[in-house]
């Protein structure tokens, strides 16, 4: 039997219970049979929760990017390996096969080393989704040095914080960006930056829009020149195990993103494997995922587990409402896209636009249906079952995080049978489990409670960059010798999960992770706003929105509100990026308090839900009185 190819429900339990009676045995032979180690590991795993340390395949030694491109030269080399598809549906698709790609990457590894760029060292990528994105991720890989891509709709102060946290020698940008029908100056954002990022001692610049931009001498410097002159050979620098892949950086529910870090052998086998098994790709299959790689959807998904398992994978450069909604579909006929792997939030707005948008296309191609980031709600669930996948793909509706590096709970397509909303069952090697407010596990099914995981696997997160205590403290602390999620979960009576939401201080908005703190922080930079407090509410579009609730203080109070509004989301533009803007902004008097001076965002979330018949006891609130208040007045 193989476990690398789950195809029957029957074959997943078998495996599964393999992976949890022993999970080293289970990973050394996955381990073994399908990747290229340059020498093999000592153990495979050592780890201890408590401290926390996790070591995967201990003394083996490996390049990613030879099990990602130059394996494949022999045999595939002429497959496309990414297809590249541009904002502007005129201009033409590029394939770039396995053989181009090992050229470019090798070209642009040798560029890194020639500014300096050795083992270890951190380079910043804020590129948007052109092929230069993923060359210069595999180009960091080959050399050893650690990428830390930054979504290009991050701000100049976002992008600063995340630079001079990793303290990145290097940043590479474009000129500019295309998106739908607007022409984004990415350049100037960086500049704005780098005004921030003493330890910035490059910046290399990939030319996109042709925009004039300022080229600072001595810093910047055009990418294509240093590409054109460099050799096409570069030998992959033979890392460690355990040796750090990446850095990238997710919303805490409190103070700055975490800078999770990722290494190099667990995390590749555990993307190679899930992509396998969760996409049931097939050699000519042409699989989409539309996350942008500034995510760890992407890094996973669109670059490191679809190239391990020398696939197609296609870049979108685009949006899904440009020249109009029917740009997804448009795209699956052209090229004849066989997995499908987008967001609910991305489901949700489509399905609001008309069906001719879906049916003037043929989408007889696909054969798998993927959805990540938010809970799925059964609407969108049927209409993605019914009008995309005309009730004959599979969907799996895949859990994870950007700590877990892969899918952790999700159905294997044509093997467990789907059920809308639920992430059905754990992947092999996972270990969930469902705790109730006083730590203990909660055994058996039909219960719910948050959702932790008992057992280390190969591509868990091993730290937060430069914070270890804040690694131990978010993930290792609430409940003994277990990683816990953050997100709650019930378990239905077949043993099926689903994933309810978040338990802190995140919210997901249009699937995307954000923390309060860092937006309340950006508000009250306000010179009228004395206080704030931030929940989302649920939106038919983006899952959740942002509420603010704005205390002023008494200079703010005669200004016109609206103009105040605009102002409070100027800032958070500022200092996050438009995805954090809010949706409403409530002034108010107060806010609930405890007696030790703490928030009560519980009551805040249901009054902005506008379902204030049970908001439980507040009689022993600092202030019980403003709750009617702000009730009186909610938007
Ligand atoms: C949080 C992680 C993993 C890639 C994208 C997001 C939520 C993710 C699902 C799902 C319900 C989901 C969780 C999780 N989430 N996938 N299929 N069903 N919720 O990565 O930004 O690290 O966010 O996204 O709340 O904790 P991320």
């Amino acid at each position: 039997m193989s476990n690398y190819h789950i195809k029957h429900l029957e074959e997943y339990y078998q495996v599964y219970r393999k992976s949890v009676r022993n999970p080293e045995n289970f990973w050394e032979e996955i381990a073994e049979e399908h990747f290229v180690w340059r020498k093999k590991w000592d153990t495979v795993l050592e780890w201890n929760f408590s401290k926390p340390e996790i070591k995967w395949f201990k003394g083996a030694k490996l390049n990613i990017t030879e099990n990602c491109i130059d394996r494949h030269l022999l045999t595939k080399g002429d497959k496309t390996a990414i297809l590249f598809e541009p904002n502007n549906p005129d201009e033409p698709a590029k394939h770039i096969t396995y053989k181009e790609l090992h050229q470019q990457v090798n070209k642009f590894a040798n560029v890194l080393k020639s500014q300096g760029i050795k083992k270890g060292d951190r380079v910043c990528i804020y590129l948007p989704m052109i092929p230069e994105l993923t060359f210069s991720v595999l180009a960091c890989a080959r050399i050893g040095a650690i990428h830390s891509v930054v979504f290009a709709g991050f701000s100049a102060t976002a992008l600063a914080t995340r630079i001079n946290d990793s303290e990145c020698k290097m940043i590479i940008t474009s000129d500019g960006s295309y998106r739908g029908t607007k022409t984004i100056d990415l350049k100037s954002i960086v500049d704005e930056a780098l005004e921030n990022t003493p330890c910035i001692e490059t910046a290399l610049v990939v030319k996109r829009t042709n925009s004039e931009i300022s080229m600072k001498k001595g810093r910047d410097k055009w990418l294509q020149p240093l590409i054109d002159e460099a050799s096409n050979s570069c030998e992959p620098e033979i890392m460690n195990a355990e040796d750090p892949l990446f850095i990238l950086y997710t919303s805490g529910s409190t103070g700055m993103p975490k800078g999770m870090l990722h290494t190099t052998a667990g995390y590749m086998v555990y993307t190679a494997y899930t992509f396998k098994n969760v996409f049931q790709y097939r050699d000519n299959d042409v699989y989409w995922c539309t996350a942008d790689i500034g995510w760890i959807t992407g890094h996973s998904y669109i670059v490191y587990g679809p190239l391990a398992n020398g696939a197609t994978t296609v870049m979108f450069e685009g949006v899904p409402s440009y020249p109009d909604f029917g740009r997804f579909w448009e795209i699956v006929e052209k090229h004849k896209i066989t997995q499908f792997y987008t967001a609910p939030t991305a489901i949700r707005a489509l399905a609001k636009e008309k069906l001719d948008y879906v049916d003037k296309y043929d989408l007889s191609s696909l054969k798998v249906l993927g959805t990540v980031g938010e809970p799925i709600n059964e609407e969108a669930w049927h209409w993605y079952n019914d009008n995309i996948g005309k009730k004959k793909s599979p969907i799996v509706d895949t859990w994870w995080q950007t700590e877990t590096g892969g899918i952790m709970i999700t159905p294997i397509p044509f093997a467990t049978p789907t059920k809308p909303t639920y992430a059905t069952l754990p992947f092999p090697g996972i270990q969930p489990a469902l705790m109730d407010e006083n730590g203990e596990e909660i055994k058996g099914n039909q219960v719910d409670g948050k959702l932790c995981i008992k057992f280390p696997w190969p591509a868990i997160a091993r730290t937060i960059w430069g914070n270890h205590q804040r690694y131990k403290e978010t993930y290792f602390s609430a409940f003994e010798n277990c990683y816990f999620t953050g997100d709650g979960a019930l378990r239905d009576e077949v043993g099926y999960y689903r994933i309810t939401g978040r338990v802190d201080d995140v919210i997901i908005v249009s699937g995307h992770n954000l923390g309060t703190a860092p937006i309340e922080d950006a508000i009250n930079e306000h010179p009228a706003v004395a206080e704030s407090a931030i929940v989302g509410f649920p939106h038919n579009i983006k899952g959740n929105a942002l509420y603010g609730y704005v205390i002023l203080k008494e200079t703010g109070e005669s200004r016109n509100q609206n103009n105040l509004r605009k102002e409070i989301n100027q800032i958070i533009t500022e200092h996050i990026g438009p995805i954090a803007k809010l949706d409403k902004i409530q002034f108010t008097k107060g806010l609930p308090k405890t007696r030790s001076g703490k928030i009560m965002r519980r009551i805040l979330r249901k009054i902005a839900a506008k379902d204030t018949s049970n908001l439980g006891d507040t009689s022993t609130l600092l202030n019980p009185e403003i709750v009617e208040d702000i009730i009186k007045n909610v938007l």
